[in-house]
């Protein structure tokens, strides 16, 4: 079963148009505005609490267009509790939690393929979610557009949470703790698609890490120290690796191919969305915040350390039509490195590591 790659764009439009005729101008002097399909209870408990997204100074621009989904104290609270909640599963065993784990940098620890429902395996290894309002596409083969509508995948996934989407709905309007708190966040008990959709990605977007030792190096704040090893590595990572691991996010959100030979799941990447030749085996450069605790590494999990990530960069990879041109260097395949260089290079991974994120327990179940 492949993850992604079901065309949710059809169902969220129909949704979308089913909430707009209903859409009536509301004028409030609070800049929050609620949804469009506010009938009940106006103005009596609805008094959500602004809070602002971080943009760390040493981040690019963030994609996620906030100001359709401006963040509230009590819209995050309420997509905290979906995302931990594993009613929202056939057999209330799985939660979004359950794979993406906050003290692993929100990854399924320590698990290759991503497991759901019943023990059923994924073809995948699952992602870190840190850090989405800055992503323009999701899942290893960009084949989601829209951080909001991509839950509908793992909510609906027969080897994830197996649900059929209005069922999910229609559980949670009937739980007895949820639509008290969608009135508080948006203004009305009615759970819908929107409001739903819109609190996932309000818990999800708060979900930034930016607080490693590097980040306080590059920014200069205190506790930003480096030893002369991990200096040497951020060196060499800027050579070698920061073709395609770039910027303070550590990708450029491109699709490429770093040499992984094909295994037995044989998943052809971001071929399966585009269809296009050229991009047979590429996958989404991940970021590499946290990288020392999101093990295995790769799309599916085929690396369990940084060292065998760091051999694969220098011997082994394996050429094909559409091996990325910057892991060719005077025609030999890979990136040359000694093994004194790969250990500074990993010495320089590991600042990454953003504790202050990864303890954090308002971002953990409660
Ligand atoms: C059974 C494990 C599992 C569950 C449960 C799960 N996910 Fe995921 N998640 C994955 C996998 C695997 C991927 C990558 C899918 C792919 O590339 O095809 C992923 C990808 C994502 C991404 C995109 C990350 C990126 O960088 O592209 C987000 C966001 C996300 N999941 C959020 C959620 C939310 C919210 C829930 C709950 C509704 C959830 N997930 C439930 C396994 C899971
Ligand atoms: C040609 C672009 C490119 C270059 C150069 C490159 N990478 Fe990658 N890297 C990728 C891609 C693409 C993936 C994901 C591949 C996959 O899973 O199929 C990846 C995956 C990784 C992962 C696994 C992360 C995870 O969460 O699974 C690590 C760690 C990593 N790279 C480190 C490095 C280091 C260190 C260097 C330099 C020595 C480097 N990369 C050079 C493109 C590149």
């Amino acid at each position: 079963m492949k993850y992604s790659g079901k065309n949710t764009s059809l169902l969220m439009s129909l949704l979308l148009f089913g909430l707009a005729i209903s859409c009536q101008p509301i004028n409030r002097s609070n800049e929050l505005r609620p949804d469009s399909t506010i009938t009940e209870g106006e103005g009596v408990t609805f008094k959500p609490t602004p809070v602002s997204l971080r943009q760390p100074s040493n981040f690019p621009q963030r994609i996620y267009p906030i100001e359709q989904n401006p963040l509230t104290t009590q819209a995050i609270l309420l997509g905290k509790s979906l995302f931990y909640d594993s009613q929202l599963s056939r057999d209330s065993t799985i939660s979004c939690g359950f794979c993406h784990q906050p003290f692993a940098g929100f990854v399924h620890s320590d698990h290759a393929l991503s497991h759901g429902i019943n023990s059923r395996f994924g073809t995948r290894n699952v992602p870190s979610i840190q850090n989405m309002a800055w992503s323009r596409a999701f899942f290893w083969d960009g084949g989601e557009k829209s951080l909001d509508s991509l839950v509908i995948n793992p909510l609906t996934n027969s080897a994830e949470m197996d649900m059929a989407f209005p069922e999910v709905l229609a559980r949670v309007q009937r739980s007895p703790k949820y639509p008290g708190m969608f009135k508080a966040a948006f203004g009305s008990d009615t759970v819908t698609a929107d409001r739903f959709f819109k609190a996932f990605s309000q818990f999800v977007l708060t979900l930034v890490s930016a607080d490693s030792r590097y980040d306080k190096y590059v920014r200069q704040e205190p506790g930003g120290s480096l030893t002369a090893d991990e200096v040497a590595g951020l060196s060499l990572f800027r050579q070698n690796c920061s073709t395609c691991h770039t910027t303070d996010l550590f990708t450029d959100h491109s699709y490429r191919n770093n040499g992984l030979a094909v295994s037995s799941i044989n998943d052809q990447g971001r071929y399966l969305i585009t269809g296009q030749q050229k991009d047979r085996l590429t996958f989404k450069v991940p970021s590499l915040r946290n990288v020392e605790r999101t093990f295995p590494y790769m799309h599916d999990g085929r690396f369990s350390t940084l060292e065998q990530v760091m051999n694969h960069y220098a011997s082994g990879v394996t050429n094909s039509p559409t091996l990325d041109e910057s892991l060719i260097r005077n025609g030999q395949l890979g990136i040359p490195m000694t093994e004194v260089e790969k250990k500074q290079i990993i010495s320089f991974l590991k600042t990454l590591t953003d504790t202050a994120f990864l303890t954090n327990r308002t971002l953990s179940p409660n």
